[in-house]
């Protein structure tokens, strides 16, 4: 009788502890088993990811006042499949695959009253006929538009390879110049806010000057659901103050290692930043389908600037995707392939578009679906013997 209600003690106890942890469970998704990294955060809680699908890691107690809208959008995060590294075979070029091909423009902008320089990729048999969406990539500071097009970013060879396994949307990718003065105010490249202000000011050349432009230039949607915009360190940074500034231009964001100077703060090679907003004011008024931050655990250019805007998006309950790249640094290629593919893969409602299933994929996910009924099986046991017990005990 007395090891009888020990026993019942403890798995009682076990048994609460499993559903108490298993918030995730109610919610179609299993527990964190092994990792402590938070990859998402949700109004539910924080997520982990294992054998690439999302699990549980900690509930939110708070009730948070859900409106359908979220309810749906929440639905489209769900759907994102982070893989950390970049395949390989993605970043080659390879024959039989058409690729997006670099269009040199020149465009005149309003903001800084100059002809100015724009880099397009194409999708690969482009049809005016057809409309295409857009994704507005943005390079790292001191560089430019045609920088980002280089061999180990895969920038050209991934969409094309992704379009070509139907893993991503045919798209345009532009790729803009972020230096955008106001007139007169041009300054020599430093690492000073004198400098960064022309960076600030980009979003004005986006929104009343490129964003025009393509749409003359171009057959393209121009609706948030088909525009997108990411970017790199700096162009990370600016990317989410864009999407945070522009909700209502933009459904997808990805800030890929960003760099500081969002919110107020100090950086060992600037000095102080003022901040572009408070961090309580870091929300989006329009919540993006996707807001993906990443950042590699070695960086010694942006340090841990990009967990703290992770941190300040999940205290100001702004539902995101966050992620690690283990043991890489700022200027590894790495640090960017890796998010931009998952971005690709993830933008324009691709996250919804079926699988293209043949016989063998089919038996696998037949023996899937079996496996996991059983394990379900299993678990809905557990917890209702020992409550059984602890009532007859009673
Ligand atoms: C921009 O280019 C156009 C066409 O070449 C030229 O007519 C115009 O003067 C240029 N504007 C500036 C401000 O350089
Ligand atoms: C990035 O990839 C390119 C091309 O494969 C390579 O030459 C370069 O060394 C790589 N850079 C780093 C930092 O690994
Ligand atoms: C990354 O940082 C960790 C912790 O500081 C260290 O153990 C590891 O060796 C670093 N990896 C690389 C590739 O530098």
């Amino acid at each position: 009788m007395k090891i009888n209600t020990i026993f019942s003690f403890i798995t009682l106890a076990v048994a609460t502890k499993v559903s108490a942890e298993c918030f995730a469970e109610k919610l179609g998704k299993p527990c964190c088993t092994e990792t402590l990294d938070v990859v998402r955060v949700d109004e539910n809680g924080q997520w982990g990811m294992e054998n690439g699908q999302f699990c549980g890691l900690q509930s939110f107690n708070n009730n948070y006042d859900l409106n359908l809208e979220r309810r749906s959008l929440n639905n489209y995060m769900n759907k994102v499949k982070i893989e950390k590294l970049c395949p390989e075979d993605l970043l080659e070029i390879k024959k039989g695959v058409n690729y997006p091909t670099v269009d040199s423009l020149t465009y005149y902008s309003t903001t800084t009253e100059t002809n100015r320089t724009l880099t397009v990729l194409v999708p690969p048999n482009y049809s005016p006929k057809k409309k295409y969406p857009v994704l507005y990539l943005l390079h790292g500071i001191m560089t430019d538009g045609a920088w980002m097009i280089q061999d180990g970013f895969g920038t050209i060879a991934i969409p094309g390879n992704l379009a070509h396994q139907k893993k991503a949307k045919e798209m345009f990718i532009v790729l803009p110049d972020q230096y955008a003065p106001s007139p007169g105010t041009e300054v020599e490249p430093a690492l000073n806010q004198e400098f960064f202000n022309g960076y600030d000011n980009f979003i004005n050349d986006l929104v009343n000057d490129i964003m025009p432009f393509m749409k003359k230039q171009y057959s393209i949607k121009t609706d948030r659901k088909n525009t997108a915009i990411s970017g790199y360190s700096f162009g990370g940074r600016n990317s989410l103050y864009i999407g945070i500034t522009r909700s209502d231009l933009f459904g997808y964001v990805g800030s890929f290692s960003p760099a500081p100077g969002l919110v107020p703060g100090d950086d060992i090679f600037t000095g102080h930043f003022d901040g572009l907003y408070q961090e309580k004011e870091l929300k989006f008024k329009h919540q993006p389908y996707l807001t993906m931050l990443s950042c590699g655990t070695n960086d010694t250019v942006v340090f841990d600037f990009p967990k703290q805007y992770h941190e300040i998006l999940k205290t100001n309950k702004q539902e995101h995707i966050w992620y690690e790249i283990t043991g890489h640094d700022h200027m590894d290629n790495e640090s960017f392939s890796s998010p931009y593919h998952n971005f690709l893969t993830s933008i324009f409602d691709q996250v919804n578009e079926k699988p293209k299933t043949t016989t063998t994929t089919k038996k696998t996910t037949g023996v899937k679906t079996k496996i996991t009924k059983v394990v379900k099986v299993v678990v809905t046991k557990f917890i209702k013997v020992p409550a059984q017990k602890t009532k007859k005990n009673n």
